[in-house]
């Protein structure tokens, strides 16, 4: 079978796996992952881009379940990560440390020593603090650190959520584009560190090129100044992530188009491209499965209470991010509603107003486009432990996280309590 999801006599099947056999091994809410969708992802951007020298660092943040690492680590790809937490994940799942570069505008002294002895292949610096933070380390390390400095190349982004745009002036990420001459210099002057690469990110869900054109090409003319004073050690040009995908009826991202247009901007440029995509990769081959709990009228409005809320799945309520809601066995009615869940929160929803399958209680809904940040930003808000989470490959499935008990929930926690005096 065609990896994904299409309904086979009336029933949503992941794969060859029928939705409702799954949600009888593990219950609901539970994502649901393709891997078949997840390597089709994988080689068609690393197909696109085979006439240079790439590397894909998969935003781990996107998903990060061991199983879904290990899979795009036996696909070839490495990680970019942004905490030390990332890090061990990296690790737990196969990558050694020249698979993993480290962003993040706010790393630790703990977490760039873990960087360091990991050996990662560089360091996205973003502020002048962290690399003299990152000098010192290197120093009691022993090591000289690898660094790519992170560019605000201050473009207006044109994406969907102000929340997710990451490029334009006066973000808090990376450095201002007219400082980034000055702190190469210091880079190549701080005797701990060693200048391999320009790195820019500039949103995600990007929705039209023109933005994420002008961003490449003021990268591009930095590298260019950078090595005219003298930086002749770099060999990267991290191009960021933000690959969008379709939720609704967006036009899709144009892989081969944005190969195109990255090869054609950093044409004789010598260096190896670095993307760090994450939703691209994970996005559409993910469901959350979720149980219709009950149905209720109010106010003259219909709702539909799933077992799934804001806790499971954040991004409509933090967003406003549509995700499409397909019944796992169609009704054949319709309904416009609001798909909510149980959390006590007016925010708490999957949907608003839709139109969506008149599905009674008991019938299983499937949240689509839920591999990215879906489960990576889940939370135990209202004691409620936090889903399990499946894949599918063809014929067969497996549960890769369980879903979490009640013991877990209080694991941290001392009712009785240890009192200490200054
Ligand atoms: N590289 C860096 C430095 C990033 O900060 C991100 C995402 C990525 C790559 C991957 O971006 P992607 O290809 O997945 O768009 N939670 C939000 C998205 C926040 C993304 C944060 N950074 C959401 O649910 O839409």
């Amino acid at each position: 079978v065609e990896p994904g999801f299409v309904h086979v006599d009336g029933v949503l099947h992941c794969d060859a796996i029928p939705a409702p056999v799954i949600a009888e091994a593990a219950g609901t809410p539970t994502y649901v992952y393709s891997a078949g969708l997840i390597r089709q992802q994988y080689r068609r951007l690393d197909a696109a881009f085979a006439r240079v020298p790439h590397r894909i660092h998969y935003s781990v943040k996107a998903n990060s379940n061991l199983a879904v690492l290990r899979l795009l680590q036996a696909e070839g790809a490495g990680v970019d990560i942004v905490s030390g937490g990332e890090l061990y994940r990296a690790h737990e799942a196969g990558f050694t440390g020249g698979d993993v570069v480290f962003s993040g505008v706010g790393k630790r002294a703990r977490e760039l020593h873990e960087a360091l002895a990991a050996g990662v292949l560089f360091v996205n610096v973003e502020s002048e603090g962290e690399l003299l933070l990152l000098d010192q380390v290197a120093r009691e390390r022993g090591v000289i650190a690898p660094v790519a400095l992170r560019v605000n190349p201050e473009v207006a982004v044109d994406n969907p959520h102000e929340y997710i745009r990451t490029g334009e002036k006066g973000h808090k990420f990376g450095i201002p584009f007219d400082d980034v001459p000055r702190v190469a210099r210091e880079t190549r002057d701080l005797p701990n560190l060693k200048l391999v690469g320009l790195d820019m990110h500039i949103g995600s869900q990007i929705s039209s090129w023109e933005p994420y054109d002008a961003a490449l090409a003021r990268l591009v003319a930095l590298l260019v100044r950078v090595r005219a004073d003298g930086a002749q050690d770099i060999r990267y040009l991290d191009v960021g992530g933000g690959l969008a995908v379709t939720y609704d009826e967006e036009a899709p991202a144009d892989v081969s188009r944005f190969a195109a247009g990255v090869i054609e901007a950093t044409r004789g440029l010598d260096v190896t491209l670095v993307l760090e995509p994450g939703r691209f990769l994970v996005a559409e081959s993910g469901i959350l499965l979720t149980e219709v709990l009950f149905r209720k009228r109010s106010g003259g409005k219909e709702y539909v209470i799933t077992d799934a809320g804001m806790n499971d799945l954040l991004r409509p309520s933090h967003y406003e991010a549509f995700h499409r809601i397909d019944a796992v066995k169609p009704t054949g009615e319709r309904v416009v509603a609001d798909v909510v869940g149980p959390v006590c929160e007016s925010g708490d929803f999957l949907a608003l107003d839709r139109d969506t399958d008149d599905a009674p209680p008991g019938a299983l809904l499937a949240v689509r486009t839920t591999g990215a940040y879906g489960f990576s930003m889940a939370s135990n808000y209202n004691s409620r432990p936090r889903p399990a989470e499946v894949l599918v490959d063809g014929d067969r499935f497996a549960i890769v996280t369980e879903r979490e008990r009640y013991e877990d929930l209080v694991r941290q926690e001392r009712a009785s309590l240890d009192w200490r005096v200054a």
